[in-house]
């Protein structure tokens, strides 16, 4: 695989909290979502999204303020509207000041979301007028590279139904299902090697879809196991855009602290 050639580093990075299904109660909701924003605003190169459960979407919005924080979903219906119990549209989210989403995050996908599935949600999204950040990675790492073919399928499959026009609506983020939540008690993370080789390889399949200029402008982040100590290595070594924060951004110093990492550019020639 080649190295990345010299680009101009985009101006600012992406740190997005993933809250999964927490907090349980509206007043927790708020605090976190309070005490987060105000890590945020003091890290002016990081734009930070907060993707939090459906039911906290009206409350959260009027505490928003500036532009440093934006709200997210972790999940959106595929469907506009209908006979679709329990389903959320990409309208009801774009109508609750919500201006992104997770799609096909591996913890949905281990609940049955297949490829088509994730396909037909980024398109219903990015009609609507949503930002979609698209997971892909691979459950195993597997001796014989077998799980670089899964990542580009992924990719692939979602892709096909983004238009080159619709780009500046993409963001990838690049969570290899191992390192979650830190391998889910195994201790396993992924190293900045690991990492750096798949921002290649991920930008080298959005090179062959796409042309190297587009392929360069989407950002590429890293989500699995990252916390207050891992995330400088990882900005400055695993060259990646920024990160999708699970665990660690349900403490807002701890989130503050990763905020803070993704926040120095040191590398500008990224090569
Ligand atoms: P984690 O989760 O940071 O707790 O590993 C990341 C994710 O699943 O998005």
């Amino acid at each position: 695989m080649k190295a990345r050639m010299k680009t101009t580093a985009r101006p600012r990075r992406i740190v997005v909290a993933n809250w999964k299904m927490n907090p349980n109660t509206l007043p927790e909701a708020k605090k976190l979502f309070l005490e987060s924003k105000k890590e945020a605003v003091r890290q002016k190169k990081v734009q930070t999204i907060i993707a939090v459960p459906f039911v906290y979407f009206a409350a959260l919005r009027t505490l928003m303020t500036g532009s440093r924080t934006k709200l997210g979903a972790q999940n959106v219906s595929w469907w506009k509207d209908g006979t679709h119990t329990g389903e959320i549209s990409a309208a009801m989210l774009i109508n609750l000041g919500v201006s992104h989403v997770i799609v096909g995050h591996s913890e949905r996908r281990a609940l049955g979301e297949n490829n088509e599935h994730v396909s037909r949600k980024v398109s219903a999204a990015l009609k609507e007028g949503l930002v979609v950040i698209l997971c892909v990675g691979e459950v195993v790492r597997d001796t014989g590279g077998y799980y670089l073919s899964i990542i580009e399928t992924q990719l692939r499959t979602a892709c096909a139904v983004v238009p080159k026009a619709m780009l500046k609506s993409l963001i990838i983020a690049y969570e290899p299902v191992w390192a979650i939540s830190e391998g889910a008690g195994d201790g396993q993370t992924a190293t900045p090697d690991d990492i750096h080789e798949m921002t290649i390889f991920i930008r080298k399949i959005l090179t062959n879809i796409y042309n190297r200029p587009s392929a360069e402008r989407i950002p590429v982040l890293y989500g699995g196991s990252v916390n207050e100590e891992n995330a400088s290595v990882l900005t400055q070594n695993g060259m990646v855009d920024g990160f999708l924060v699970g665990g660690a951004s349900l403490q807002p110093h701890v989130f503050g602290a990763i905020l803070t990492a993704a926040n120095v550019f040191k590398n500008e020639s990224r090569t």
